[in-house]
This record gives C-alpha cells, structure tokens and sequence, in this order.
C-alpha cells in the first residue's frame, strides 16, 4: 500500500494561534471561549478539561464577568464584539486576519453605497459574523442556482466577498453569473491561501489514487469541501473525525491512498489515522509473505 500525505493537512496558522491562546489561557480562572474554538468535539473536550468552557451567547448573561472571553478565528459580528467587551472584563480577539479582512470590505463597501454579496453557507458562524459588520443590503448565497435567481439592480453597485473557506472554482463561476446580472461590480476573492492551497493539493492527489481519506470535524466547513472537492475526482472519499470511523478491512494491500485534512484537524488525530494505515501496510505485507511461503 502507498499512502500519499498532503502537505497542507492540518492546523492552518489561524486555528493555531486561536488554539495556542485558548491553552495559554486555560490556567486563568472563567476562561470562555465564544462556541467551540475550532470544529473538533476531541480538542474543545480537551479544553474544556483544563477548564476553558464554551458559551454560545451573551444574551443570558447580566453580570460583568470577572473573566476573559477568546473570539475564536472564525470571528463574530460587530455588535457581538461590543457586547462582550460590556460583559467580560478582558476580550481576546483571535479573529483571524483573514477574515478580519472580509469584515473590513464589507463595512466599508457598505458604507459606499454598495449591495454586498457575500458567497459561503449562511448559517456557518464565519458568515454570521461577516453580514454583522454590513450595513446595508446583504445577500447570502451558496450555488450557481442561486445566483441565477438573484434579482439585482443595475443601477447600484455590488461588492462581492467569498467565506475563507469556500471552493475556489465555485466562487468564480459565481461570480461570472453575477457580473451578467450587474454593470458595477467589484470582486474579492477572500478565498484564504491556506485553504485554496489545501485544495489544490488535495484535488491533484485525489487524481491518482485509488482512495482518498479526509480526515476532520462533522461540521467543519472546510473538511467538507475537501470531501467534495476529493469525491469528484476519486469515488471512494471517506470523511472521518477519527480512526474509529473507518473500516481498516476496506483497504488492501495494492491501493494507492491519499490523506488529507481539514484547517481544524489537530496533528495527533491525522498521525493516529496514518499510525494505524502503516499498520495495515505492514499486517498486509506479512499476509503476502506469509501466502508466497505457503505456496512456493
Ligand atoms: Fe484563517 Fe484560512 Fe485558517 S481564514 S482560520 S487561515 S482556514
């Protein structure tokens, strides 16, 4: 068995400065983190061991809270922002820059006048954050289809912005649907480079193997466009959080495997599924030698 290793799998260097501030802080007391840190159940237990919790809303919360809340890198909507620097005595923000850039377009071009379309999924948090600093009109939107069914006017200019994680070729052909629609339009494509990397060399391996394994969080975003990204090259995909959720007896002695995994994929997750992938290597070749003695 070959397996091919991404180069890109893992921690990009946003999840892992939110992650490292999450640990650093863990020896403070009341240490919250704003929903889970990253889109990995294993790591936000871990956290939650050492005593950081997670809270989902402010809203419930009427006390100045002695304590520090971490703004996880997908980052938060302005007013969110306000409202926890009123309820928490320190704020961390570990937005990542990434997508602090996206929240600076959209303010800005807002203020201008400009519609603002921003393409991702609308109920992941990341977008829940972008269309909270927009002041304006705003449209989600997710599939060709419903570009095509976006009824904008010509007369007012659009400012175009991508979630960080979204498929790279799906955002241009979007955008090529929108600039039909509309004569003004200006485009960023806030695709980041640690996930248009990933993708790419995802994409290239899924070509020229037998099986492609996408290892990360159930809700991950951007594991999923992996998993879509690698099914449409190599049938055989398998998304897992962990080694647990693959059947070892699949995989045979001649496949050619690729490995890849999610920005929120923590090192000793993806070296357990490799540890365990070499083992069937090595239990595969003993059987192969064991068969070649029996009958020679
Ligand atoms: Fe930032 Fe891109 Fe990671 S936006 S959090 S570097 S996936």
């Amino acid at each position: 068995m070959e397996i091919v290793m991404a180069k890109t799998a893992g921690f990009c260097f946003g999840v892992d400065k939110a992650v490292k501030i999450a640990y650093e802080n863990a020896k403070h007391k009341n240490v919250y983190t704003y929903g889970p840190i990253i889109h990995n159940t294993q790591l936000v237990d871990d956290l939650s061991k050492n005593g950081v919790e997670v809270i989902n809303s402010l809203e419930d919360i009427h006390t100045i809270i002695d304590g520090k809340l971490i703004v996880r890198s997908h980052g938060v909507s302005k007013d969110v922002f306000i409202n926890a620097n009123d309820k928490f005595k320190e704020v961390i923000d570990a937005t990542c820059p990434f997508v602090k850039r996206i929240h600076k377009i959209v303010e800005e071009y807002s203020e201008k006048g400009y519609i603002i379309i921003v393409i991702g999924n609308e109920t992941h948090p990341e977008i829940e954050g972008i269309i909270g600093w927009t002041n304006t009109k705003t449209y989600i939107i997710n599939s060709k289809e419903e570009a095509l069914q976006l009824e904008l006017n010509n007369n007012q200019p659009v400012c175009v912005v991508s979630q960080t994680t979204f498929n790279a070729t799906k955002f241009e052909e979007m955008v090529e649907i929108i600039k039909k629609k509309v004569y003004d339009v200006i485009v960023f494509n806030t695709i980041c480079s640690a996930t248009h990397n990933r993708q790419n060399e995802a994409l290239q391996i899924a070509k020229k193997v037998k099986k492609m394994i996408i290892i990360g969080g159930k809700h991950s975003s951007n594991t999923q466009k992996l998993y879509e990204i690698c099914k449409s090259e190599c049938k055989k995909t398998y998304h897992i959080e962990t080694i647990n959720d693959i059947d070892l007896s699949e995989f045979k002695a001649d496949d050619v495997i690729g490995i890849t995994a999610g920005a929120s994929t923590p090192n000793n997750i993806i070296e357990e599924v490799i540890f365990e992938m070499s083992k069937i290597e090595e239990e595969n070749s003993f059987e192969k030698l064991l068969e070649e003695s029996l009958f020679t």
